[in-house]
């Protein structure tokens, strides 16, 4: 590392002024500390990142630096040597062997973005804040929309996470139906829903009961006869709906709901359809894919979240809706304090944020340097290497020792076949401790009832190597339960409402 005097902060003497000793960069010269002071950080990053392979996906607890601010303020070279204590104990998504959640390695050009946005510290709550990023925003919004098929005239707004664009579609749904005083209205969707559909209820003050789940069918989808009869029901009774939300890419397997049907339903009854689309939303933005989430551009609204498959640094995530004038419809306060909004509306008019960063400059930039080309091959190795686990773990085990439960995305799911809660939760733990010991890192989520071990192969620096050691380990885990199974010739097909063929129905 450079020594302490090579490292001065932003101090750069402006002559015939006091020496202002406070960090922030001249705004009459080029600020040479500056400049050293990012290149050290930026080396500092690609040391980490370039040396991930070495270092477990989770590390171990790691020292936490000194947190309170000291009397005098500090430099360079010691806030660096803190920020890489704290890089050492951080997650590490660029691992191989990372395959446990919707994180994925950053994408070089979001990196970048986030620099430049910190850099330019816009506001995107009003234009005069943030001149050329609010209408970035407002047009790549305007093609996202168009590309997943939500037609002329729609469009959107960023926000921070997926939780947060589901609450947004939920009140504007809300808004649009005049219920929003409204105790009664219910929210539809299936016992896969993310919980983030939970939260926005209690945020928007309704009961728990105001959700209604519907259960799935053995792909882990919402089916649309029993959700037609479920809304004949709910208008027999006089309770308002707010919308069905659907979803495309259901957090443990990546279920996508039947869309076309379901949207045909909800056109039937006059429903509000929210597709939560923040795992395979994605997809309809590639020619080749976005058959998997077909009927997508059917929706109201639909949640995308570029953070998860394509990379994007968080949080990168949009609420697309066909109709974008019912958000500053539902949102619009008036911002008294500012200048008139030169477009349509203000950023800060159009959802529930107020000021926030110029997330869509990170995400331009990451889907202008993967091109379509980029998005579409994205998408398929990501399938491909849960397609390949898929096979490796069925032709390792004995046939049925293990049931799997998938989708037509990048996520797999599986348990031994035919073991109850108790057993699944201890197979589950000591697996996934000895997998972790191989620097394989797989998630534990409880589904219907049982444990189950998940891989998210959206990780593109995971290779056959890592999808083989994966495979092995799991066979060496069940030794016991391939003979029980064996022995008894109870293979359990649909325990987990989803038998060995889930996966291998989808393409
Ligand atoms: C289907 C689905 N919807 C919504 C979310 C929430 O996204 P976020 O964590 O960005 O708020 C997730 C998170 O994994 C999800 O899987």
């Amino acid at each position: 590392m450079k020594s302490e005097s090579a490292l001065p902060l932003a101090v750069t003497p402006d002559p015939g002024r006091v020496l202002d000793p406070l960090p922030f960069a001249s705004p009459g010269a080029f600020d040479p500390g500056l400049e050293a002071f990012l290149q050290e950080a930026a080396h500092h990053l690609c040391r980490w990142l370039g040396t991930a392979a070495s270092r477990p996906p989770l590390p171990g607890l790691s020292l936490l630096p000194e947190v309170e601010p000291q009397p005098l303020g500090l430099g360079g070279e010691r806030l660096l040597a803190d920020l890489q204590l704290l890089m050492e104990g951080s997650y590490n998504p660029s691992h191989p062997g990372a395959l446990a959640h919707l994180d994925p390695p950053p994408l070089t050009s979001s990196l970048v973005g986030d620099l430049v946005c910190a850099g330019l510290n816009n506001n995107l709550l009003a234009e005069e804040l943030s001149p050329t990023l609010s209408r970035l925003e407002r047009s790549l919004c305007g093609w996202l929309a168009r590309r997943v098929g939500l037609g002329e005239g729609a469009s959107g707004v960023p926000a921070s996470g997926g939780s947060l664009s589901n609450l947004m579609a939920l009140v504007t749904a809300r808004h649009s139906r005049g219920l929003q005083t409204c105790g009664e209205a219910v929210v539809i969707g299936s016992t896969d829903l993310h919980v983030s559909i939970d939260k926005a209820l209690v945020v928007m003050g309704l009961a728990p009961e105001a959700l209604r789940r519907l259960p799935v069918d053995r792909e882990g989808r919402l089916d649309p006869g029993q959700l037609e009869r479920e809304l004949i029901e709910l208008e027999r009774r006089g309770r308002p709906v707010i919308a069905v939300v659907a979803t495309a890419g259901t957090t443990v397997r990546g279920a996508v709901d039947p869309l076309v049907a379901l949207a045909a339903v909800c056109r039937r009854h006059g429903v509000w359809l929210h597709v939560d689309g923040a795992i395979g939303g994605v997809l309809a933005l590639s020619e080749r894919h976005r058959g998997r989430v077909e009927g997508i551009g059917l929706a109201d609204s639909i949640t995308l979240n570029p953070q998860k498959l394509l990379g994007i640094t968080k949080t990168s995530s949009l609420l697309l809706l066909a109709d974008p004038g019912l958000l500053p419809a539902t949102f619009a306060t008036g911002l008294p304090y500012m200048e008139p909004s030169w477009g349509p509306c203000h950023g800060g008019e159009s959802g529930l944020q107020g000021s926030r960063s110029a997330e869509i400059l990170k995400l331009w930039l990451g889907l202008r340097q993967l091109g379509l080309d980029g998005i579409d091959r994205l998408i398929e190795a990501a399938i491909e290497r849960r397609r390949r686990l898929h096979s490796l773990l069925e032709t390792a085990l004995p046939q049925g020792a293990l049931s799997l439960v998938s989708g037509p995305l990048h996520l797999l799911a599986f348990r031994p076949a035919g073991f109850d809660a108790g057993a699944c939760a201890s197979w589950s733990a000591r697996c996934r401790a000895d997998l972790m010991a191989k620097q394989l890192m797989l998630s534990r989520p409880l589904y219907q009832g049982h444990h189950h071990l998940k891989a998210v192969l959206g990780n593109p620096h995971t290779g056959e190597a890592e999808l083989e050691t994966l495979a092995a380990m799991v066979r060496r885990s069940l030794p016991t339960i391939a003979a029980q199974n064996a022995g008894i010739g109870a293979v359990s097909m649909g325990v987990a409402g989803n038998g060995n063929g889930a996966g291998s129905s989808h393409g």
